[in-house]
């Protein structure tokens, strides 16, 4: 949700997404799970208060299309007016967000029971516990066609498969931390079905990964869009399959990112005041129309620019930890422009000891860097941040405050932290003293 403000500038956005809203509690978790002490139980509570609240939106009689309504109103109530609905990677989403932190809960030595009742058995505690039914409905609906991410069109969408693909992984492990054998091999059935499903999403004549296949909106020719770089940062499980540095990731992101170059004015803007260099502007989609309010021209949006310095930290970590890398005619078009110095050839394996190892790994940090510069270059000086910024002018569009936008600047920040080694930065940031009116909800 964001500010509740409707003018000609600024649409009306005080609701609750349950996207947003999982994926903000998501930061939540990490927080949590490097918390100590009163900090640690403020962040507990929220969580245990986000439960209740999905329990009550399961349970609505006023759902329009079951679990994956995507959109409640500020005093909880169901949004009924005309919506992209259903928005199946909700369920997926509040599930994950859930699990994330009762797996924090069960290693900081809470017991697993708590969690049972007040977080997964959905069948014996209803009004608290969500998780289990959030993940049999994902189990028993992920192939039926949903609206995606961005709400514009009911097709097969990546993204919502690689959260769905993750739901079911984390879940299966998750139901059998909570003795639930019978639903943990459910959803390991599920896992391993959407798996086969994500591979036919590549398409190697294009060298990219579709953010859609099945309908597809008009008007969308290049099927390039940042949906791809969300999936992985927030669907991939860890198990190699779409990993942040797999080839065709690369190849896609390199795509996606250069999209957007002959579309934004401000791209041609290649440092800050202090001659620093700044990245590309990053939006949803090159062909995007929606700017802010209604339909004109899209403009480069916050967390999709922090998405993609966050896929480039990332498939760093991935790449450091694995000791060499591998370039193919898939991701030699990314490695040829993010590190060009590097003068990587298709075939080779680079070894960490080696100089182009060592540029590509470079190249990585410094354009993560550079995105993360731009995002911050088009922030206006009191730090808040909108939904978007203008294509011409770089001056913040759109929803005001939207929680989104500041929910994806901290995993990009935890991503960097990571990538350079920075072991104390989480819990630096989760220590920070919190506000205690508990009345704010995130959304
Ligand atoms: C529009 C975005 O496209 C969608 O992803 C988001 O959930 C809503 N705004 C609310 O922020």
């Amino acid at each position: 949700m964001s500010e509740n403000e409707t003018d000609a500038n600024h649409p009306s956005y005080g609701y609750k997404w349950v996207r947003d809203a999982s994926l903000t509690m998501d930061v939540v978790a990490t927080l949590y799970g490097a918390a100590t002490g009163v900090t640690k139980m403020f962040y507990q509570d929220l969580f245990f208060r986000y439960a209740v609240q999905r329990t009550q939106e399961q349970n609505d009689p006023d759902l329009i299309t079951g679990l994956g309504e995507p959109k409640f109103n500020l005093d909880g109530s169901v949004f009924t007016k005309p919506w992209g609905r259903p928005q199946n990677d909700g369920p997926a989403t509040a599930a994950i967000a859930l699990m994330e932190f009762s797996n924090a809960y069960i290693n900081a030595g809470g017991a697993v029971s708590d969690i049972r009742q007040r977080v997964y058995d959905s069948a014996s505690f209803p009004n608290q516990a969500p998780v289990r039914k959030d993940l049999i409905f994902v189990a028993q609906n992920w192939s039926s066609p949903s609206f995606d991410l961005w709400e514009e069109e009911e097709s097969t969408h990546f993204y919502t498969r690689m959260v769905q693909h993750r739901a079911m992984v984390m879940g299966a492990a998750f139901a059998k931390r909570m003795s639930d054998t019978s639903t943990a091999s459910k959803l390991s059935t599920a896992a391993s079905d959407i798996a086969e499903t994500l591979q036919t999403f590549f398409n190697s004549r294009r060298n990219l990964i579709l953010y859609e296949i099945g309908p597809v909106l008009a008007g969308k020719s290049s099927f390039k869009d940042t949906a791809v770089m969300l999936g992985a940062i927030h669907g991939y499980a860890g198990d190699g399959i779409y990993a942040f540095s797999n080839d065709q990731m690369l190849a896609t992101a390199y795509q996606v990112a250069t999209s957007f170059l002959p579309v934004y004015p401000i791209a041609s803007q290649h440092s800050d005041g202090q001659g620093r260099i700044l990245g590309i502007p990053i939006g949803r989609y090159p062909e995007d129309v929606y700017d802010g309010v209604s339909s004109s021209r899209g403009n480069p949006w916050y967390l999709c620019t922090a998405a993609m310095a966050e896929t480039f930290y990332r498939a760093s970590t991935e790449l450091s930890n694995a000791g060499s890398i591998t370039v193919s005619n898939v991701s030699l078009p990314f490695w040829k422009y993010f590190a060009p110095q590097a003068g990587v050839r298709t075939g080779r394996t680079y070894a960490s000891s080696t100089a182009p190892f060592q540029q590509m790994i470079s190249g990585l940090h410094g354009w993560g860097d550079a995105f993360l510069r731009t995002f911050k270059f088009h922030t206006p000086t009191d730090g808040h941040l909108s939904e978007e910024y203008d294509r011409d002018s770089g001056y913040a569009m759109g929803a005001i405050d939207l929680t989104w936008s500041y929910a994806s600047l901290l995993t990009a920040s935890f991503a960097r932290a990571e990538a350079i080694g920075n072991t104390a930065y989480i819990a630096y940031l989760a220590n920070m003293p919190v506000a205690t009116n508990t009345s704010a909800t995130a959304g």
